[in-house]
């Protein structure tokens, strides 16, 4: 079958559809502030110097993809909001120091450079394309700011935005200005960790960096762009696919009232159609499409699909499969597609020496990824932190499965309490509420990305622990919060430290070595527990030390090396006690039996940490290959020859187990 209607055709003649529309914003002269550079960061990447001035050009949101765009990204105009006082936003005013967005305040490409990056102001101007039809919806949206976003078009104030990872999208038509050129102004709070009575989730940024906390990122980080939309336009789409071609589609609208919606799948790689399927908006439907090849980390395959809702028509794509839990042999296993994986990834930290949070592009994001694919993980956890949307549909494209996490409160929340305790990792229920709100937004706006198998509430204790918390632990609710919003993956409520039994996996962290479901086991941890899936959180973070040209040249960093848990004296030497400890691991898997999934400290060095596969330049590659694709293989084999037999489902999950 062919489409029937032009614009799909146009819509899905390839994947590069954003080559073809929208395109680098173009400045308007008169207020383009002179004299943007790189300021030199502690270290440079190969890609640093590439970035030019139109960085991210592609289009931003590939599982809702619309055909007119614009992208937004590019020198603006930035200044210290010192005082924190909105009253008065600096409307019509050349703020004078140029900053690349979308790139941290505090990064080199940024051209800021900033230490101190409280409270921002952000001002660019900008056209509505003329050929973007009459009566439709102008959208401005925003990947992410961090972390207090107010919004002011044509001096309107038009929205606002908490949280630093989150998406949001502002209709801005009714402040537009019908016959040239508008005004955008951004005011950001971000206070990160450096008032005592703040509290929110942050990851691995800090104003005080050591050792293993990181630089903060603030501001705008990810891409900021405009889009035209009917005037009842299709707000979110939420697609799950299964293993036996079974699809839930939710697609959400503007407009709250019940409408026709057509969904159609293709054929891969191809603009034939496979099926097609109808519902209605704002409630789910169902139907199923025959013959289908499953998605895999080997065999990443993908479906586009578009959707049509009256006047408007987005593209998507979905990848058929299905996660769940089961016994096999006696000892509880993840499945993938109904048969046991060993999932072996790394912790992937998403950090920059030149953009922070923000990679300096998509191939470098990609780099990163490939380089894991090569050495033979089949899977990474995003540690605290959350990736803009091209890096999913990359980990979709490429087949990497994503154990993501929610980032972290801080660890530990200073208190004057006496001389000896300073600090107690304890917070209350009101910021535990604000966690609980993001949670289940990072859940929502990723619940249709095929990679991501698990979701991480807390990680090592941090923020787990509330004063005041009316009974119980806090990660048995968010459990079961997460499990309503997603009945189609798993949740691992704690990895490392504080288990109290909630969520489907017993996660152990323990360095340098592991004890994966071990008889043995940490102080911080609880024995193996046979009713949950076992996996080692993270284990290995050994070191060799590089020299200063791959360094993250900060003194504070650099004498803070030998903080690492060990660092050996050459690669040799490093690669031989990685294969010490990935063989070690092969034992725990294949005497004790029960482990069933892994975590490598890490994807990269990262400032003070020289423990990555990767130095933080991405200039030296750690692994010898040969070593550690022998060893990631014997790895796999044993644990798969340990349990490939389905007996029964422990927990009642979404899809049908074979
Ligand atoms: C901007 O400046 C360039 C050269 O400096 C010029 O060619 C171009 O016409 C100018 N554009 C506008 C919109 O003024
Ligand atoms: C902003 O101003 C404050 C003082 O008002 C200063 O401490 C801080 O360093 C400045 N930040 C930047 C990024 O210039
Ligand atoms: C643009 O429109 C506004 C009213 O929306 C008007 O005040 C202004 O004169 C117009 N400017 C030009 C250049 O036409
Ligand atoms: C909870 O903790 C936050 C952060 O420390 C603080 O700002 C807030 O006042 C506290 N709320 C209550 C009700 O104690
Ligand atoms: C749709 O419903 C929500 C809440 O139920 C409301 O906030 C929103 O304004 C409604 N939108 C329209 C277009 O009626
Ligand atoms: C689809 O295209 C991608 C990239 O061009 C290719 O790797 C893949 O093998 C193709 N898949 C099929 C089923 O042809
Ligand atoms: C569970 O979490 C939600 C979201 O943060 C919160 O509103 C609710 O009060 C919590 N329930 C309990 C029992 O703590
Ligand atoms: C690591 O190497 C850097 C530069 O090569 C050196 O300055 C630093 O002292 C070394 N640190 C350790 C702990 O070896
Ligand atoms: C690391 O080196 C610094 C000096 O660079 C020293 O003060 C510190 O005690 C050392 N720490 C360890 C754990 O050896
Ligand atoms: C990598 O390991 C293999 C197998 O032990 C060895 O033959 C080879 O020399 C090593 N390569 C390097 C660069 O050390
Ligand atoms: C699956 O288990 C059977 C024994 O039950 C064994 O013969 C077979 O080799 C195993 N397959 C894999 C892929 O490990
Ligand atoms: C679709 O949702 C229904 C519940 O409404 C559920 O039983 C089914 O497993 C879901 N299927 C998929 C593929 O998500």
């Amino acid at each position: 079958m062919r489409l029937s209607f032009g614009i799909l055709t146009v819509l899905l003649a390839g994947v590069s559809i954003s080559a073809s529309t929208g395109g680098p914003y173009k400045r308007q002269n008169a207020t383009s502030p002179p004299g943007y550079a790189v300021l030199e960061p502690p270290l440079t990447t190969d890609w640093t110097y590439k970035v030019g001035t139109n960085p991210w050009p592609e289009y931003p949101r590939p599982l809702l993809e619309r055909l007119d765009w614009k992208n937004l990204n590019g020198v603006w105009q930035y200044r210290n909001a010192s005082n924190g006082d909105i009253t008065s936003p600096p409307f019509g005013t050349d703020l004078g120091k140029p900053v690349l967005v979308p790139f941290c305040l505090e990064s080199g490409l940024s051209g800021v450079k900033a230490d101190y990056a409280v409270w921002s102001w952000y001002r660019t101007v900008f056209d509505v394309p003329s050929s973007w039809t009459k009566g439709n919806r102008v959208l401005l949206n925003f990947g992410a700011v961090d972390y207090h976003a107010t919004v002011w078009v044509n001096q309107r104030q038009v929205g606002s935005n908490v949280g630093g990872y989150w998406s949001f999208t502002i209709d801005i038509t009714d402040a537009l200005t019908t016959n040239g050129t508008n005004e955008l102004i951004v005011h950001v709070y971000d206070p990160t960790d450096y008032f005592d009575d703040v509290q929110i989730p942050i990851g691995k940024q800090t104003v005080r960096p050591s050792h293993i906390f990181y630089t903060p990122c603030s501001g705008i980080w990810q891409t900021v762009w405009l889009e035209s939309a009917p005037a009842n336009y299709i707000t979110d789409l939420v697609v799950n696919a299964d293993m036996h071609g079974n699809v839930n589609v939710t697609a959400t609208s503007s407009g709250n009232a019940s409408i026709p919606v057509e969904v159609t799948v293709y054929e891969t790689n191809s603009t034939d159609v496979k099926f097609t399927a109808t519902g209605r908006t704002n409630s789910q439907f169902k139907f199923r499409v025959e013959d289908i090849e499953m998605w895999a980390p080997s065999t990443p395959v993908l479906y586009n699909i578009a959707v049509k809702m009256g006047n408007d028509i987005i593209k998507s794509y979905t990848g058929f499969r299905t996660i769940s839990r089961a016994v096999i042999d006696g000892v509880q296993r993840p499945l993938l597609n109904g048969e046991f994986m060993f999932q072996f990834g790394t912790l992937d930290q998403g950090y920059w020496p030149d953009g922070l949070y923000t990679p300096p592009s998509r191939e470098a994001m990609e780099y990163d990824l490939n380089t894991l694919k090569n050495i033979g993980y089949n899977m990474l956890r995003k540690h605290i932190k959350v990736e803009p949307a091209l890096f999913y549909q990359s980990c979709d494209r490429l087949g990497l499965l994503v154990f993501q996490d929610m980032p972290s409160l801080r660890t530990q929340v200073p208190i004057p309490v006496n001389q000896d305790c300073k600090f107690k990792p304890v917070i209350n229920t009101s910021v535990t509420d604000e966690f609980g709100r993001q949670l289940e937004i990072l859940i929502k706006q990723h619940r249709s990305y095929p990679s991501i198998v698990t979701w991480i509430i807390y990680n090592e204790g941090w923020g787990q622990q509330v004063e005041d918390y009316p009974s119980g632990f806090p990660e048995f609710n968010f459990t079961n919060i997460v499990r309503n919003l997603d009945p189609t993956r798993l949740v691992n409520a704690v990895t490392g430290w504080h288990d109290h039994g909630a969520s489907d996996f017993h996660d152990n962290h323990h360095y340098p070595d592991s004890q994966c479901g071990t008889p043995w086991y940490s102080i911080e941890s609880t024995p193996h527990d046979p009713s949950r899936i076992a996996i080692q959180g993270e284990f290995g973070g050994i070191g060799l030390n590089v020299s200063e040209e791959h360094l993250w040249i900060v003194p504070k960093s650099v004498s803070e090396i030998n903080q690492t848990y060990e660092l050996d004296d050459n690669q040799q030497i490093w690669n031989y006690r990685a294969h010490f400890l990935l063989n070690e691991l092969k034992e725990q898997i294949d005497v004790f039996g029960f482990c069933s999934g892994a975590i490598w400290t890490q994807t990269t060095d990262v400032e003070g940490e020289v423990n990555g596969m990767l130095t933080y330049d991405r200039r030296i590659l750690r692994p010898n290959l040969t070593v550690w694709h022998n060893d990631l293989q014997a790895i796999y084999d044993v644990a798969h020859a340990k349990g490939n037999r389905t007996i029964m489902m422990e927990r009642d999950m979404t899809f049908d187990v074979l």
